[in-house]
Formats: C-alpha cells, sequence, structure tokens
C-alpha cells in the first residue's frame, strides 16, 4: 500500500495520520518540535482510548493502528512516501520552505499535499521546482470524524497528482469535493458569516452563550464561538484576514475586534484552555433565538450566492460541502428555503438599514440570491 507521510503533529496533523493509517496505510511522521513529536502517540492514544472503553474500536485494532505510523527523527524519513501531507501553521513562508525541503528529498513522482485553508495553493506550488506535484488537501476539525476534505486544484497541478490524492482519500472514507483556489475554497468561505454575524451580535451587546445556545436550537452540531474555540481563534482570523485581504475588505469578511482581541490576549479556545465560551458550554437558547438563526442563515445563503455568481462552486455541491464539513444540519441554500424568499430578502434588507455605515455593505442581496432559493 502507499506509504504517506504527515509532517505537523498539532490536533490536525495527528488527525490526519489517524485517517490514512486507520485506512491501512503505513504513515511516516514528522514534527520540527522533540516534545510534540515525542508526545503524538501517546496523545493519539489518549484520543481514541474512550472508544475502545465503550467497544467502539477493538484494543487489537488500536494497536494496529499505532503501529502503523512511525514517528521519524527527521525529514530525511519521508523520502519513499508517495503523498506527503504538511499540516504545519498558516504561514506563507513556514509552508513554503517546508514543501520546498520535503521536494528536494522525495522522489519526482511523490505528491505533496497542503493542508492549507487560508493560503493560496497556486502560490505555494509557484514556489516549487514541480509545481504540478502539489495539491491542497483540506480537512476538518478534528479529521478523524469529519467527512468532508475539499481538493483544491490550482491551476498547473496535473491530473496524476490530484487523481492520487483523490483516490487515497476517499478510499480512507473521506468524501473529497474538488474546489478552486480560490479565497477560502468552498467551506472556510461560505462559513465565514457563521462567525462574522456571530461576532456583529457579540458587538452589538448579546453574549457567545446566547448566540451558540440559539444556533444549537436550529440543529447545528456547535455554535459559532464553540466551534472558533474548537478550531483555534488565531486560525479563524488567519482564515478571515486572508479573505478580507484577498476580497478587497469587502466588508462581507470585516475582521472583529473582538476576534483579534482573542488572539492577542492569548484566549485561542481549546488549546489555550480559554477561549470565548470554553470551558463553559452554552446556556439555554434565549427567547429570541429564532430571529438569530434567521439572521445567520439569511447571510450564509447570501455569501454562498456569492460564490455561485463567482463561478467557484454549484449550489448542490455549497451545501454538501457545508454539511459534511461542518456537520451543519443543512447547507445555506437548504436552510435558506425553510424560511423561505421573502423572510431571507426583507431579513437582509432590514440588516443593511440597522447596521453601522462601514457594515451595511455585509447585507447588499447578491444579484443571483432570489433564483437561488
Ligand atoms: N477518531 C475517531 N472517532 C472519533 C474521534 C477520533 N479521534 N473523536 C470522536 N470520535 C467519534 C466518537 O467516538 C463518536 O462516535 P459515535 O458516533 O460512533 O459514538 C463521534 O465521533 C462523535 O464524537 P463525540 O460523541 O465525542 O462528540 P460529539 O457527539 O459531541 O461530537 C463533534 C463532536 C464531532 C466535534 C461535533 O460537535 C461536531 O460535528 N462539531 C462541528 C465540528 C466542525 O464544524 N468542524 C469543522 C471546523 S472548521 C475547520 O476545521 C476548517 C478550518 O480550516 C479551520
Amino acid at each position: 500500500m502507499e506509504r504517506i507521510g504527515i509532517v505537523g503533529l498539532g490536533a490536525m496533523g495527528l488527525g490526519i495520520a489517524q485517517v490514512y493509517a486507520q485506512a491501512g496505510h503505513t504513515v511516516v511522521a514528522f514534527d520540527a518540535s522533540t516534545a510534540v513529536r515525542e508526545s503524538s502517540l501517546d496523545r493519539l492514544r489518549s484520543s481514541l482510548e474512550p472508544r475502545v472503553a465503550s467497544g467502539k474500536l477493538p484494543a487489537e485494532e488500536l494497536a494496529l493502528l499505532l503501529d502503523r505510523i512511525a514517528i521519524a527523527p527527521d525529514l530525511s524519513a519521508l523520502a519513499p512516501c508517495d503523498l506527503v501531507i504538511e499540516a504545519v501553521i498558516e504561514d506563507f513562508a513556514a509552508k513554503r520552505d517546508l514543501l520546498r525541503e520535503i521536494e528536494a528529498m522525495t522522489a519526482p513522482k511523490t505528491v505533496l499535499a497542503t493542508n492549507t485553508s487560508a493560503l493560496s495553493v497556486g502560490a505555494l506550488a509557484h514556489a516549487l521546482t514541480r509545481p504540478e506535484n502539489l495539491v491542497g488537501l483540506h480537512f476538518f476539525n478534528p479529521a478523524p470524524v469529519m467527512r468532508l476534505v475539499e481538493l483544491v486544484a490550482h491551476k498547473g497541478a496535473s491530473p496524476e497528482a490530484l487523481s492520487l490524492a483523490r483516490t487515497l482519500t476517499g478510499r480512507a472514507g473521506k468524501e473529497v469535493i474538488a474546489c478552486a483556489d480560490s479565497p477560502g475554497f468552498i467551506v472556510n468561505r461560505c462559513a465565514r458569516p457563521y462567525y462574522g454575524e456571530a461576532l456583529a451580535l457579540l458587538e452589538e451587546g448579546r453574549s457567545a452563550s446566547d448566540i451558540d445556545a440559539a444556533m444549537l436550537a436550529a440543529g447545528y452540531r456547535m455554535g459559532p464561538f464553540s466551534l472558533i474555540d474548537l478550531v483555534g481563534a488565531d486560525i479563524n482570523l488567519a482564515a478571515t484576514r486572508g479573505l478580507s485581504a484577498a476580497m478587497t475588505n469587502h466588508p462581507r469578511y470585516h475582521v472583529f475586534k473582538a476576534l483579534e482581541d482573542q488572539v492577542s490576549e492569548g484566549r485561542l479556545g481549546r488549546k489555550s484552555g480559554k477561549g470565548f465560551l470554553f470551558p463553559a458550554t452554552p446556556g439555554p437558547a434565549p427567547a429570541d433565538a429564532a430571529a438569530i438563526q434567521l439572521r445567520i442563515e439569511a447571510t450564509l445563503a447570501n455569501e454562498a450566492a456569492t460564490l455561485v455568481e463567482a463561478g467557484g462552486a454549484a449550489p448542490d455541491d455549497i451545501d454538501r460541502a457545508m454539511r459534511l464539513g461542518l456537520n451543519f444540519p443543512r447547507g445555506p441554500f437548504e436552510g435558506a428555503r425553510r424560511h423561505g424568499r421573502e423572510s431571507i430578502l426583507s431579513e437582509l434588507v432590514r440588516l443593511a438599514r440597522l447596521a453601522p455605515a462601514r457594515l451595511a455593505g455585509r447585507y447588499a442581496i447578491c444579484d443571483n440570491l432570489p433564483d437561488l432559493i
């Protein structure tokens, strides 16, 4: 079976290693930090022990899974890999330099993949000697549980590289949806209003608990703030800033001060022990939960319409990607249809009227929205 290399053994990298090891591949895993390397198999074992205890994972399978992951003392151990996926920090120079290093020590046919959520895959490929071998494989947190992987094809990616990445990832149990190398791909772009409208509501004085509880009451698995706490406020801020810059600071991608403050004050969420809500959980749903849901679902549909308009993805693919990538109970167009076209459009008009001038453009109705819902 193909040998998979993983570089970066934080929550994402380790989760990705688990995905391919579970599918029977030998995984060679490396992290530049000795402490992270040395703790990685213990972290993986601890995350899976509850499944063993509840009888969902036989103890022998866990042992086999751990056996298939070889922690490498240095990058050169990745030389024989067929596919190498990097999941290091969201920093262009760090990823570029690492990919160059990996390219120099692997065979010409080795496929390289970046798990970036915010950077241009094409720009990273441009820095390589064999740009055609690089693809984007964007996993969702927690990687072993979330079913979607976005396969990002930059313009110069070879059909062979795309096909190998798709086949191995699909065989490992993931739903692979191809998407263009455009800012935020499908899910991170279309999810922006989930976080952004929640941050706007927070700025207007609502509590994170009320907002999260309202969305839980609508069937969402996690409210916006618990989701930021899961993924990390730093990652969320990087994704928002990346989109904002790529979209010439359009107010739909406004970077809210509350998010910047979380990061500058180190309240990153689960990984730092404190977030917008974490370690607390949301309380009961507020009396106006339905109004919060309508507001967030109206802006989700409007954002998705802008991606369709730009030719980035088909409406059904967007709905499916949002269900699979975020475990949303329904995609943005499906959600909007439940409210009805008139409610969605009048909500956006209402929001534009009430918003401060700097934010009013967030709610401008995309031309094709009425036809999509
Ligand atoms: N490996 C395998 N299975 C695991 C696992 C692991 N590491 N961790 C959990 N599971 C399994 C559990 O055993 C359980 O299985 P069963 O259904 O068979 O019992 C299932 O996954 C659910 O786990 P839990 O019962 O522990 O937890 P839960 O029901 O509270 O669900 C959750 C947790 C899956 C995280 C859920 O809350 C959820 O779907 N939240 C939304 C997460 C999300 O949106 N992620 C995407 C974030 S955005 C992103 O990542 C993109 C980016 O670029 C930043």
